[in-house]
């Protein structure tokens, strides 16, 4: 399974440069059970060199010059050229134009950016320059989440390199470079992967859980969950669910209205829901968290039910007061 195609990123590349770091990228995709793929290098300089490297790799290239267009018409261009590639998400590998507001907005948790500084320290331009001038002991480089504020966004991961006492910004730039290409791929897939990693899928989840009223984290069976009420009396309203009895899910098990309820959903939305061994006699459905583009505003809301029907009345009849979910 790891290596099936299907399963892979599509990642548009975004390159105005030498394109080194969109080759690391590359390369590490053709390395056995890669988490991704790259469906397009994209430029806003014509001749840029990343394109050809990509072009002899065979990957699909497009390139729209950025002169005398506007930041909006040169952001359209680019996007329609990665939405026909059908990308899933955007890399951008020494891009050097602002984004608009709203491309930045539609390809949120979508896009990721590296900025050779250890962010947030030195954001924008000369950062190894300022590095060296302020006597840090290091520089390095970070791959980040693109936001609207520049190089502002959450970061993902980083990599430090030494700055020697007779390092120039060109010296430190080319080994700060040679750590970039080991960093961005890593950042990369672990970012695309985190889909079916059951600790990211778990943070997420008591996230959301603990955000109820009354609520606290036990584990049952060995397998984590969340009851509301008090240490002593509450009950149950989420259990864990990690590739139990030989089940490829990894879930939240969450309570339904009964047996048809649940048997109906585990029918018409298969992709979704499941029966669990032994809860599921009782009531309780798999909602399933390892799969593509999970709606977490959909957990929530059955957390939210699961809560409810689990609650003492003097919990619930204090929300039905304030009229809150
Ligand atoms: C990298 O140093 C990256 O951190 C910055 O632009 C540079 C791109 O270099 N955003 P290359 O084109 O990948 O060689």
């Amino acid at each position: 399974m790891a290596d099936a195609p299907l399963n892979k990123a599509k990642l548009a590349v975004f390159i105005s440069g030498a394109g080194t770091n969109m080759a690391a990228l590359l390369f590490a995709s053709r390395l056995k059970d890669a988490a991704f793929e790259i469906v397009l290098v994209a430029s806003n300089v014509e001749d840029a060199d990343g394109l050809n490297l990509a072009a002899i790799e065979g990957v699909p290239t497009f390139a729209h010059s950025h002169k005398g267009h506007s930041r909006e018409d040169q952001d359209a261009a680019m996007e329609q050229a990665v939405l026909d590639a059908g990308a899933d998400y955007i890399v951008l590998a020494g891009y050097m134009r602002i984004l608009s507001q709203g491309f930045v907005e539609r390809w949120e948790a979508r896009m990721l950016n590296i900025h050779p500084s250890l962010l947030p320290k030195y954001k924008g331009l000369d950062t190894f320059a300022r590095a060296i001038d302020a006597g840090d002991s290091h520089a390095g480089s970070s791959v980040h989440l693109v936001t609207h504020e520049l190089d502002a966004g959450e970061v993902l991961a980083q990599v430090r390199v030494a700055i020697a006492s007779d390092d120039t910004p060109a010296t430190l730039a080319q080994r700060v470079k040679i750590a970039e290409h080991q960093l961005y791929p890593r950042a990369v897939a672990d970012y695309v992967s985190r889909g079916n990693d059951p600790e990211f899928l778990f943070s997420k989840l008591r996230e959301l859980a603990l955000a109820l009223p009354e609520t606290h984290e036990r584990s049952s069976h060995g397998s984590p969950g969340f009851r509301v009420g008090t240490e002593k009396s509450g009950k149950f309203f989420a259990h864990f669910s990690q590739q139990h009895h030989g089940s490829q899910h990894i879930a939240v098990l969450v309570k339904t209205s009964g047996m048809d309820e649940l048997l109906n959903l585990v029918e018409t939305q298969p992709e979704v829901y499941y029966k669990p061994d032994y809860y599921g006699a009782s009531g309780w459905v798999g909602l399933i968290l390892n799969r593509p583009n999970v709606d977490w505003d959909h957990i929530a809301d059955w957390l939210g039910r699961s809560w409810r029907s689990s609650a003492p009345a003097r919990l619930t009849k204090l929300l039905d007061a304030a009229d809150i979910f």
